[in-house]
């Protein structure tokens, strides 16, 4: 299942203006994709308050809406109760909206994983009891964090962003081992954050440039054939996702075009010898994540 993630509407990528928010959200929606999910830190604000625009008017039960709490900058955790839920309510109002379905506490590996599981999580169980959330998440870049915390904490979903791609597939076998706990995993970032585009990765992107080299060439190749890399990313990993139990794969896009590519993705036929080719080509870089092979300190996730 294709999700739509927001953190492009708060302009974490390039400038978006409200109407090209809009009309991707909105093109999301006649696609299908009815899950979509943002943060506060996005933007700062400003995707929740984008996204709360584009929903408006939009009946509540076509969309679920997973938002997160937690991160408010590039180096601000705080997983205080207070802060918690302080920040919810201020969600809410950006979101317009009376309920999310799933509340994520944000970044987890980041922030103080004591003060997680003696605060940030009872609020929310506490949250989900009165019923103004129905899941309880965590996400994050770091595996083994997500993977020890959400088994002993029983928690209901897990977002992994940038490890289930051509190029960083360490998410697998994660997912499959969170399944058997009744745990519904994310995958988020399935164009590794830009990085699996023509465009390329931004400019804080994290990864190593060897990296950032290899999946340039992938994608050169990808369009000499005719094709485009990002299309070969997102079919990729949706049926990988199926393989591997993941529920979701949440793709962040500001372009209602490409928002319908990604859509047509889905269905259309794989180039199994061009996968085969860029599969070749990124092989030198599997798996080298920012965590083992650390790029020039740009700021860590989304
Ligand atoms: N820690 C966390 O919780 C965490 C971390 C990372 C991500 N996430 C979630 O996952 C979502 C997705 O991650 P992301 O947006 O950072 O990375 P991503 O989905 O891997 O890549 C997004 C980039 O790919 C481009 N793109 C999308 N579809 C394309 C297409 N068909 N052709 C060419 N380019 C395309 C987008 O540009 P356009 O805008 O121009 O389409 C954007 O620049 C986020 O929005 C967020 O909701 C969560």
């Amino acid at each position: 299942m294709l999700a739509l993630g927001a953190a492009s509407l708060g302009s974490v990528y390039s400038h978006v203006s409200q109407a090209h928010a809009d009309a991707t959200v909105q093109t999301a929606l006649d696609l299908g994709v009815s899950l979509i999910d943002v943060a506060p830190y996005y933007g700062l604000t400003r995707a929740e308050t984008a996204l709360g625009h584009a929903l408006q008017g939009v009946e509540r039960s076509r969309y679920t809406l997973a938002t997160k709490v937690g991160r408010y900058g590039d180096k601000a955790w705080d997983f205080s109760r207070d802060a918690t839920l302080r920040s919810l309510d201020e969600s809410l109002r950006r979101l317009k909206t009376g309920h999310v379905d799933i509340l994520q506490c944000h970044d987890i590996e980041h922030g103080d994983l004591k003060q997680l599981v003696e605060e940030a999580l009872p609020a929310l169980r506490d949250l989900k009891a009165q019923g103004v959330i129905r899941y309880v998440g965590i996400t994050g870049y770091d595996l083994a964090v997500l993977e020890k915390i959400a088994v002993e904490q029983q928690i209901d979903t897990v977002m992994a962003y940038c490890t289930f791609t051509l190029q960083d597939q360490r998410l697998g076998p994660v997912a499959r081992r969170l399944k058997t706990h009744d745990i519904a995993v994310f995958n988020a970032s399935p164009l590794g954050m830009g990085l699996l585009t023509r465009k390329g990765p931004p400019d804080w992107h994290p990864g190593h440039e060897t990296v950032h080299r290899a999946a340039a060439e992938a994608a050169r190749i990808c369009t000499e054939a005719g094709s485009d890399i990002s299309r070969l990313a997102v079919q990729w990993a949706l049926r990988q996702a199926a393989e591997h139990g993941i529920a979701s794969t949440v793709i962040g896009s500001s372009s209602a075009a490409n928002m319908r590519d990604n859509v047509a993705a889905m269905s259309a036929s794989v180039d199994a010898a061009l996968l085969a080719h860029v599969e070749t080509v990124l092989a030198p870089v599997r798996d080298k994540g920012w965590d083992v092979l650390p790029g020039n300190g740009g700021k860590a996730g989304q």
